[in-house]
């Protein structure tokens, strides 16, 4: 027999519930007593067909004028997403379930939501990365992931993703389209998850990219070099380990290297003289750096296959080898040299890390393993959320991008074909004043 004890908690328990429904549907609750409560203030002072017709024009109203229907979607989707995230939290075990995330702010992007949390005490990002896939399964979405604002670490954003963002085979690179490039400028080089254009600036810049084999680094890697080509007032410097890789910007280049590594580091050693002029010159004009200012034609150093430089089979040539690009990537900013190099592994063994500390953008494309992912984009990533390693084998040219931001990006690269490069290259001859002669020699 219930005693009034068990009772009374009974009451309480049904009418929190009661309340909790009310607070959870409260957007339709009051979307839907508007026409309602209409309807029964004008049946009281008008009568019934008054009552009817107000209610339905009103809603008929809303339904057709777009910007009006549009804003009362967006509210009905951000109120079920809340819902059903609300209920996700609930049905997490352990801290979380207790102290429950505070949601924020929703907002709808193209693949799926982003959605602002706040942690309360006890609880941190940690908990809610091992949750990820119970939130994921609880939705039933693709996907979810969270990240902590690097200040606060009590703000977290949970992007959940609903539909594959990534999932186009190939994104035509924008630059296809482009007459004129110049470096100084942003160069697009691919699409975040909620398909939005991402960009790097070089000037100043060095890029380290990594990934296993067939990730998609050479094609990266590409984009950057079409973009430095197609600017007449960029001197490229490739250096390519698998030699077809680059090959076919050979005829837009200066100087194009293959697995020859004694000539590799004669033209090392000739762009660091070249570099120590241009800090002579500098002096000459009495500026600290090359500006987009002061004309000063950029270099781009491109090294595909770092690995075979830096750690190749005769020791003392990759030593001299890591030796000059350490001082190219160390002194070279400021005299407008730009070093671009991809590697499968930038561990210490193969690259050494006073070279690899030195480069200021990382790309990562899918690695084997997390510990792999934060070899190329340094260590602690993978732990915060970041790790290549979760990317699909499927998908090529997905990577993480730590650029200008305060943590990386997720996007996928555009792509370039044998037909694009060949587009590409006849126009960087072009535009270089050079004779249009057959290309991809
Ligand atoms: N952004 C992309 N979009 C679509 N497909 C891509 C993309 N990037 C790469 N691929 C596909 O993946 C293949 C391998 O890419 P890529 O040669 O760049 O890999 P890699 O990382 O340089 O490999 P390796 O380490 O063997 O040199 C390409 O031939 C292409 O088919
Ligand atoms: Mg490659």
């Amino acid at each position: 027999m219930n005693t009034p004890a068990n009772s009374r908690s009974m009451t309480d328990e049904m009418l929190d519930e009661l309340l909790r429904l009310l607070a959870v549907w409260r957007v339709e609750l009051v979307l839907l007593a508007l026409p309602t409560g209409l309807g029964l203030w004008l049946y009281v002072r008008l009568g019934l067909v008054f009552a009817i017709a107000a209610p339905v024009a009103l809603v008929t109203t809303v339904l057709c004028v777009g910007p009006l229907r549009r804003f009362l979607g967006r509210l009905l989707h951000r109120s079920r997403v809340r819902r059903h995230l609300e209920a996700a939290f609930r049905a997490l075990p352990g801290v979380l379930n207790e102290k429950r995330p505070r949601i924020v702010k929703i907002t709808r992007t193209t693949f799926g939501d982003r959605v602002e949390l706040v942690l309360w005490r006890g609880t941190s990002i940690d908990d809610l990365v091992k949750a990820e896939a119970v939130l994921a399964a609880s939705l039933g979405v693709r996907q979810v992931r969270c990240v902590a604002n690097a200040a606060k670490r009590n703000l977290v954003t949970l992007t959940i993703t609903r539909h594959d963002p990534f999932n186009e085979a190939a994104l035509r690179f924008p630059l296809l389209d482009a007459s004129h490039v110049t470096l100084w400028d942003p160069i697009p080089v691919g699409v975040n998850e909620d398909g939005e254009l991402v960009t790097v600036s070089l000037p100043e810049r060095n890029v380290l990219l990594g990934g296993e084999p067939g990730a998609g680094k050479s094609v990266a890697l590409s984009l950057l070099v079409a973009a430095a080509a197609l600017d007449p007032e960029v001197d490229l410097w490739l250096f390519d380990g698998k030699v077809v890789e680059l090959s076919a910007w050979s005829a837009c280049a200066r100087v194009f290297v293959g697995h020859d590594v004694q000539r590799a580091i004669t033209v090392l050693e000739e762009l660091t003289a070249e570099m120590d002029d241009r800090y002579d010159e500098l002096l000459r004009r009495g500026v600290r750096k090359v500006t987009r200012a002061e004309g000063l034609r950029l270099h781009v150093v491109v090294i595909d296959e770092l690995a075979l430089y830096v750690a190749g089979i005769d020791k003392k040539f990759a030593q001299r080898f890591a030796e000059l690009l350490r001082g190219l990537v160390a002194r070279g900013r400021a005299a407008g040299i730009i070093v671009l190099a991809a590697t499968q592994k930038p561990s210490t063994d193969i690259v050494p890390s006073t070279l690899r500390d030195l480069f200021g953008f990382r790309w990562a494309l899918r690695c084997a393993t997390r510990d792999a992912s934060d070899t190329v984009l340094g260590a602690g990533w993978a732990s915060e959320g970041f790790s290549a390693s979760d990317i699909a084998g499927a998908h090529r040219g997905v990577g993480l991008l730590l650029h200008e931001g305060d943590t990386p990006v997720r996007l996928k690269g555009f792509h370039l074909d044998d037909d694009d490069l060949r587009t590409l290259v006849r126009r960087a001859r072009q535009l270089r004043g050079l004779p249009a002669g057959p290309v991809g020699s």
